[in-house]
Formats: structure tokens, C-alpha cells, sequence
């Protein structure tokens, strides 16, 4: 099985959790993207649909979804998202596609977060995978210089804007022994809007696409 089977075969494991009446938060990437192509045939169960990026809710809409803002919907009941790494605990780093701050809010916002991945992306210790951080242009400068300490190698995204008008820096050979603390760490920053470490709201279940079918983990 390759990775995009794996991909659509998390997706597919997902929609078992989507139950009558769900206020949906849709997540972004390309797991996302075949669990939204799939969305149709479960359409009668969805009340309400809040999506985390521009280039999700373009997808939805083509699928004839109305999407609801976060403020209109009040709560999630359920958020599905990928990831670019997931540890044992279901701490995680996200935001490959750039979409973490909204990502993180939706996620913040759910009642239960369910994250599918192929199993790449399943790791011992978070940090292979290039941490991203969305910055406020203003503050480039100052964020790059703080991260330094860190020990990555802090590289801004080319040509790379986020949907709220920010850049993305991407931390390369990090070894994040503590995802809680350096994601609390990361937040003080001025000029950081969010930190692609998902460890203070980890996901509740992660299902992992692998040559074997879904492996679901729980902590
Ligand atoms: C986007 C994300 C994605 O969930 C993450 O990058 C995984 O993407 P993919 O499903 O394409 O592997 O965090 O900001």
C-alpha cells in the first residue's frame, strides 16, 4: 500500500465517528482531503460544517456544503485532521500546510479531535518533521532570533502566506523531548501567533492508515 492509500483508508476509518446531527470541523491536507470527498455520502448526519482553512472550505463548497463560522457554531462536537507527526501520546506537530493557527483553534474548540494519518507518520519524538510557526511579518526578525536558542535551524516558508496575512517559519533538526513545555515556551514569543505543536490539545484518537488496514490509538 502506498501513501495515499493509507491516507484514504484513515479517512474512510473516520467516518464511523461522525454521528447524526455532528457539528463537523473539517481539518486541511491531503488525508483531509479524501475524507471531504467522501463527506457526500454521509451528508444527511451533518448538521453544521466549520472548516480550518480557505482551501478546505473551497473544496466544501464545490461539494455543495455550506460552511459555518466558528463564532455562528459556537462548538465542535467532532474535529477530524491529519498531521505531519504523531508520538504515542497523540501530541502532535501539524501546520505542513500552513493552516495551523486555525487548525489549532478548531481542534481547542472540539469535544472530541480525531486525527488520521498513514503510519510515517507515527514517531518516537517529535521534531524530524520541520516544527512550523506562524509569525507576524512585523516580527520576523525578533521570533527568528529568539528560536536560535532553541538549537533548530529556523527557515522562513518561500513566498508563503498564511490565510490570516502571516508568514511561516519552519524549524529544521529539532528534538522536542518536551512537547508541552516547548510548545508553552514557543507561545510566549511576541509576534508568534501559534507553534505546530499540538501537545496541550493533543488528539483524543488517532487512526493510522497501514499495509494491515486502521490501527486506532487512544491515550
Ligand atoms: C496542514 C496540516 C496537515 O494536517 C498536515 O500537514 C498533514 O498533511 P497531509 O494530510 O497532507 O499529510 O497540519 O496545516
Amino acid at each position: 500500500m502506498n501513501a495515499a492509500d493509507k491516507k484514504r483508508a484513515a479517512a474512510t476509518a473516520a467516518l464511523e465517528f461522525i454521528e447524526p446531527g455532528v457539528t463537523l470541523g473539517v481539518g486541511t491536507g491531503s488525508t483531509v482531503n479524501f475524507l471531504i470527498d467522501m463527506l457526500p455520502t454521509i451528508r444527511n448526519r451533518i448538521f453544521r460544517i466549520v472548516s480550518s482553512s480557505k482551501a478546505s472550505t473551497a473544496l466544501l463548497e464545490e461539494l455543495g456544503f455550506e460552511i459555518s463560522t466558528l463564532n455562528d457554531a459556537g462548538a465542535i462536537d467532532l474535529y477530524i485532521d491529519g498531521a505531519d507527526e504523531s508520538n504515542k501520546r497523540l501530541q502532535l506537530i501539524k501546520g505542513g500546510g500552513g493552516a495551523l493557527t486555525r487548525e489549532k483553534v478548531l481542534a481547542g474548540a472540539a469535544r472530541r479531535f480525531i486525527c488520521i494519518v498513514d503510519d510515517a507518520k507515527l514517531v518516537g519524538m517529535l521534531g524530524s518533521f520541520p516544527l512550523p510557526i506562524e509569525v507576524i511579518p512585523m516580527a520576523q526578525e525578533l521570533v527568528a532570533r529568539r528560536l536560535v536558542k532553541l538549537r533548530g535551524q529556523p527557515i522562513w516558508r518561500n513566498d508563503f502566506v498564511t490565510d490570516n496575512g502571516n508568514h511561516i517559519l519552519d524549524i529544521h533538526n529539532l528534538q522536542i523531548t518536551n512537547p508541552l513545555e516547548m510548545e508553552a515556551r514557543i507561545n510566549k514569543i511576541p509576534g508568534v501567533v501559534s507553534v505546530g505543536i499540538f501537545a496541550d490539545r493533543p488528539a483524543d484518537i488517532l487512526l493510522i492508515g497501514g499495509d494491515d488496514g486502521v490501527r486506532e490509538m487512544r491515550v
